[in-house]
């Protein structure tokens, strides 16, 4: 198992910037997806730690050694991609066993690694079919094989699953999940969709314009994101302007509210406090709780039904989103009343 660090690794393209200045530590065993944007430096830094690229400034790690003289296929990594590019001509057993075939390894080596890497992978009914006789999944699977056959210390892995349709991509996505976790194998994995970032990564680096914006581990980017850009890439919805008028109280356009203090945010500063829809309770304005915190009165302007779960837009000086189970619905234009924990409140300094 291998650590990796990127050390203030810059890339530039000649004029062009791709990478400004990243610092990343990979830990051993770890996966990492590598979040953002179309065109923001995914690929990029992922093809630095592979040595495909070098980096302009800055060093790549492994082990604490530098590796920036390392050639790719001496670095040990294995690289999956969107698209898996299997040889058609040959059975899932001869794509998988290529790049061993080709590097001469013993002939006995080779097939105890096979029988290993299809059972972890469970191609084993499938492996005198061809490429054409695989679903997309069980390719991406073959794909995967292919490199965890050569014993890569860290896997990287670039989009493999934008290929798949909604619901192969959950399963290939607990599928990899569960892998990396049994192999414990370092893991990077590249991906612009933030779902898809959070149900897999142990810890997510949310990559905005080349700039590492934030590194954390999922609830934390999604919980305490540290700009309103991390937020709204998370998919947060109400983020509002305020004021702080106490260390735990802030002003907003729907009133005054109880918020959760956060160490650096003092009185009469410029803040955005996000609530999070699904951390705001709503009750029909008879029905209000008395007492309760954080009292906001509005109308609903919108509903959303989405079976288990329904989503209302309610008016309150700014719109407000709430999420809520489905259990009992609300009608649009319904008078109603929010209340939000302050410790569902989150402060991003402005
Ligand atoms: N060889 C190259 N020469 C010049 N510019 C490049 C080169 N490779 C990448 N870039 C530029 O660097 C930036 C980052 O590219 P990169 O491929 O890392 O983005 P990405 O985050 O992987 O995007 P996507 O999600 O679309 O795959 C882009 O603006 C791209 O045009
Ligand atoms: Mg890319």
């Amino acid at each position: 198992m291998t650590e990796v660090r990127l050390n203030a690794v810059q890339k530039r393209f000649g004029a062009f910037t791709a990478i400004e200045s990243i610092d990343l530590d990979i830990k051993s065993g770890e996966l990492v997806a590598l979040l953002g944007p179309s065109g923001c430096g995914k690929t990029t830094t992922l093809r630095m730690i592979a040595g495909l690229e070098a980096p302009t400034k800055g060093e790549v790690l492994f082990d604490g050694h530098d590796v920036s003289d390392v050639a790719v296929q001496k670095r040990n990594v294995g690289m999956v991609f969107q698209r898996y590019a299997l040889f058609p001509h040959m059975t899932v057993e001869k794509n998988v066993t290529f790049g061993l075939d080709v590097r001469g390894l013993p002939k006995k080596e080779i097939s105890e690694r096979l029988e290993e890497i299809l059972e972890v992978v469970q191609l084993n009914k499938f492996r005198k079919r061809f490429p054409a006789q695989l679903s997309g999944g069980q390719m991406q699977r073959v794909a995967i094989a292919r490199t965890l056959i050569t014993k890569p210390s860290v896997l990287m892995m670039d989009e493999p699953l934008a290929n798949l349709d909604t619901k192969l991509r959950g399963e290939m996505r607990r599928f990899i999940r569960d892998l990396q976790k049994r192999l414990g194998i370092t893991t990077i994995f590249v991906t612009h969709d933030q779902v898809e970032a959070m149900e897999l990564a142990d810890r997510v680096a949310v990559i905005f314009n080349g700039k590492l914006a934030q590194f954390g581990a999922p609830q934390e980017l999604y919980q305490q994101p540290n700009s309103t850009e991390v937020a709204d890439f998370m998919g947060a919805s109400n983020i509002f302007s305020a004021k702080l008028v106490a260390a735990d109280r802030a002003e907003t356009s729907f009133g005054t509210i109880d918020i959760m203090s956060q160490p650096g945010l003092k009185p009469g500063n410029d803040v955005y406090v996000m609530l999070r829809s699904e951390g705001i309770d709503l009750y029909p304005e008879s029905e209000a709780p008395q007492g309760a915190q954080n009292l906001i009165s509005g109308k609903i302007k919108a509903r959303e039904f989405f079976g288990a779960s329904v989503q209302y837009v309610v008016g309150a000086g700014e719109d407000i989103t709430v999420a809520e189970q489905s259990r009992r619905l609300l009608d649009v234009g319904q008078p109603v009343v929010l209340s939000v924990q302050p410790d569902r409140v989150w402060t991003i300094a402005r």
